[in-house]
């Protein structure tokens, strides 16, 4: 089974292509779920111009802390402890959010909160980008999508539990 950092080196530079386009005129970006902290330092390191701060429940802190002392560049931040959940988020006026792979393994009431908390943040006419496995007019873009959905589904109680018991 591929680890995230197998998928980021698949992703980050489709990612970073959108990314060039839509945060050349941004200063300030907030990353939600930030994992293993390799996006953040590849995309602060790669978009010098951007202040990018990471965030993520507490649990992942010490991970991303240890990316960011070991190779991040000066214009990264953070992280910052952020549950979705719990609002108002620790920050404001943000000019734009980034998210990968987070809105498929929350469950709606949480999706429900990022998107209400994401337009408290912003600032008006920032920017929302959001990357992950979604559907498109309603089909799965893979097979391997409609694979990992049905995954997903049957695992829904059991590993998402912790996370809803906090709604
Ligand atoms: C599949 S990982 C993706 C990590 C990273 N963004 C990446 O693409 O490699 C999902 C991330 O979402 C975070 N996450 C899940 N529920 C969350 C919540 N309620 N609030 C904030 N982050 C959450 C997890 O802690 C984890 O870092």
């Amino acid at each position: 089974m591929p680890s995230l950092s197998d998928y980021f080196e698949l992703n980050k530079d489709p990612i970073f292509q959108i990314l060039v386009d839509v945060l050349g005129n941004i200063h300030s970006v907030l990353e939600i779920g930030s994992g293993t902290g390799q996006h953040g330092v590849y995309f602060a390191e790669n978009l010098p111009h951007l202040i990018w701060h990471t965030s993520d429940l507490p649990e992942y802190l010490p991970e991303i802390t240890e990316r960011i002392a070991r190779e991040g560049p000066e214009n990264i931040r953070g992280p910052l402890a952020l549950n979705v959940c719990d609002r108002p988020w620790p920050v404001s006026s943000m000019d734009a959010i980034f998210s990968a792979n987070t809105l498929h393994i929350m469950p709606l009431k949480i999706v429900e909160h990022f998107f209400e908390a994401v337009g408290e943040v912003l600032v008006k006419g920032g920017v929302l980008c959001v990357y992950g496995p979604f559907r498109y007019g309603g089909r799965y873009t893979s097979e391997s999508n409609a694979r990992f959905d049905q995954y997903l589904k049957q695992r829904d109680s059991l590993s998402l539990g912790l996370k809803i018991s906090r709604i």
